[in-house]
């Protein structure tokens, strides 16, 4: 993702229809579905792969190549819930195309200047949801990885870019040097490992990456990036931090969804592979986080972007990032039983919201931005489309089986060769966002000294 900030822009008057609206029943599989077809028919007036000239697997500028992960992936649950074929090949044939020459969505032919650990990981996470879906091949060819295998290999291309050598560990936000974000820690990439890690530990059960993810929260928690304010159940959880002198002293306090949906994703991975009371209470105050930060005040349950929403400020990124918040909230609801009520509850009330903000542009269904309304509020785009789909699918998610593994999808899977994040064996240097001249340090040689090993 890249640093551009992109008003919104109204549409024009011209294209304004009274027709139709989403008639969205929550909770029921037909009416999803039928409002399925209707956002994705606007997903699609995005597509650029099947025009002439067009690339496969991309959308049309000005929307970047993470989102079209993120869209395929939404995309995937829909032929899951709907059992409807129509596009499974132009995701099989996005897949195919954008996977790399390496098998690992790294250096990926015109991304490889500007792609970054965020943009990578949302494609290791749409394979994933192949994987744990049991979505068709995208190849008949043996020798092309499948999709599990494909999400480890994006897993063990970012993960040995922990970089213990500045802030006591993390993953920079770029892969690349010569990138103006290279020398920023960023939350979002962190996290990406954290949840991709996650989930790839309980496809294969691995114990090994249950470990290697919860080192990463920790070094989160102790190096800020992670707060629990005092008195209060909820985390923040911040943007990251630019490295200064080879540490990270001043933390970028914006809240984001997207790293709070990716935290809540991987802790309830963690939690279904686990059983373990830990996770569920580490997912507790990340999912009191979104209830505190992410709910629109003037609204019951519904889902907005905390910092840029109200001042209309939310780059084209950024109007996607509910669509990550919904497809985390049902994992919740899939894989927590003790949680799925609670995050039914602003799945279900922002599904009817962003329902009824489906009913402009000249089509009559063009999804708006804001959900407390009940009409469309004149803003439209691609983050618009994949959010309303993915929360209004989420209303169902709940009746699919849950994400299979390794064994009961009855794939072969090569559990042998992953990497883990290390144990720290150094220094590690303790920063406050509040007491930004306060730092102490805290020398630690294995998991016990600083990360639960539960
Ligand atoms: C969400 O909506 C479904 C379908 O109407 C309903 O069965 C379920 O009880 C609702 N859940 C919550 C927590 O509101
Ligand atoms: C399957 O999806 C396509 C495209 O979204 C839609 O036109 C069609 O009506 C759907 N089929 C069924 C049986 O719902
Ligand atoms: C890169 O761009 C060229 C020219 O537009 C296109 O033909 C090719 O398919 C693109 N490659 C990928 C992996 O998208
Ligand atoms: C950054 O480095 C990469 C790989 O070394 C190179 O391909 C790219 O052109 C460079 N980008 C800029 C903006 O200098
Ligand atoms: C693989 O082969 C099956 C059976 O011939 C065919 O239905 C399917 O479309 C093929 N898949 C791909 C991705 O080519
Ligand atoms: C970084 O981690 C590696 C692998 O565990 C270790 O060998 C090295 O000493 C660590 N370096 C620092 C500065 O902590
Ligand atoms: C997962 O691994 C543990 C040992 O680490 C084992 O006890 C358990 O039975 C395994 N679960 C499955 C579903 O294979
Ligand atoms: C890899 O899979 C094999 C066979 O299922 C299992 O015995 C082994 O424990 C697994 N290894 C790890 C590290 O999960
Ligand atoms: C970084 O280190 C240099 C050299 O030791 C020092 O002059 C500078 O003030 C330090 N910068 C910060 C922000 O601490
Ligand atoms: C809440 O409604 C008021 C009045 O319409 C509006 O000014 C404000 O921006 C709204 N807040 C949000 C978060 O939408």
């Amino acid at each position: 993702m890249k640093l551009t900030t992109t008003t919104l822009i109204p549409l024009l008057a011209s294209l304004i229809s009274t027709s139709t609206a989403i008639d969205l029943t929550v909770g029921n599989v037909d009416s999803v579905c039928d409002a399925a077809t209707d956002i994705i028919k606007g997903i699609m007036d995005y597509y650029e792969g099947d025009r002439y000239g067009g690339t496969v697997g991309m959308f049309q500028q000005p929307y970047y190549w993470w989102e079209a992960g993120l869209v395929f992936g939404g995309m995937i649950d829909t032929w899951k819930i709907c059992n409807n074929y129509t596009y499974v090949s132009t995701i099989q044939n996005a897949i195919n195309h954008q996977r790399g020459d390496y098998n690992d969505f790294n250096k990926v032919q015109n991304q490889s200047d500007v792609e970054a650990n965020d943009d990578q990981v949302f494609w290791g996470f749409t394979v994933m949801e192949a994987a744990e879906r049991n979505f068709p091949s995208y190849s008949n060819n043996s020798d092309d990885p499948n999709y599990a295998q494909l999400a480890l290999n994006v897993y063990n291309s970012m993960a040995p870019r922990w970089d213990n050598e500045t802030c006591g560990g993390g993953l920079r936000w770029q892969i690349l040097k010569n990138m103006s974000g290279w020398n920023y820690k960023s939350e979002i990439a962190n996290a990406g490992v954290f949840a991709l890690g996650a989930r790839i530990a309980r496809y294969s059960n691995n114990s090994e990456l249950v470990l290697s993810s919860n080192r990463i929260l920790r070094w989160m928690k102790e190096s800020s990036f992670i707060t629990q304010p005092d008195g209060e159940n909820y985390y923040n959880v911040y943007d990251g931090s630019n490295i200064v002198n080879d540490s990270c002293p001043v933390i970028n306090g914006a809240i984001w969804s997207y790293n709070y949906a990716l935290m809540t994703m991987g802790t309830s991975y963690l939690y279904s592979a686990t059983g373990n009371d830990y996770w569920s209470n580490e997912l507790d105050k990340f999912l009191s986080g979104i209830e505190h930060y992410f709910i629109n005040p003037n609204s019951t349950d519904i889902l907005y972007e905390y910092q840029c929403s109200v001042w209309g400020t939310c780059n084209n990124d950024q109007r996607a990032f509910r669509a990550i918040v919904a497809n985390s909230l049902g994992n919740v609801a899939q894989l927590v039983p003790e949680y799925k009520d609670r995050v039914l509850k602003i799945i279900n009330a922002s599904a009817k919201g962003a329902a009824a903000s489906c009913s402009g542009g000249s089509d009559g269904v063009t999804c708006g931005k804001d959900w407390s309304t009940g009409s469309w509020d004149g803003l439209y785009g691609l983050g618009e489309q994949i959010s309303a789909l993915e929360i209004i699918q989420n209303t169902v998610i709940t009746d699919l089986e849950l994400p299979c593994t390794d064994k009961s999808c009855g794939v072969e899977f090569d559990n042998s060769t992953y990497v883990t994040i290390p144990i720290p064996t150094t220094t590690i240097y303790l920063t406050n966002t509040n007491t930004v001249t306060e730092t102490s340090y805290v020398t630690v040689s294995s998991d016990s000294n600083i990360f639960y090993t539960a």
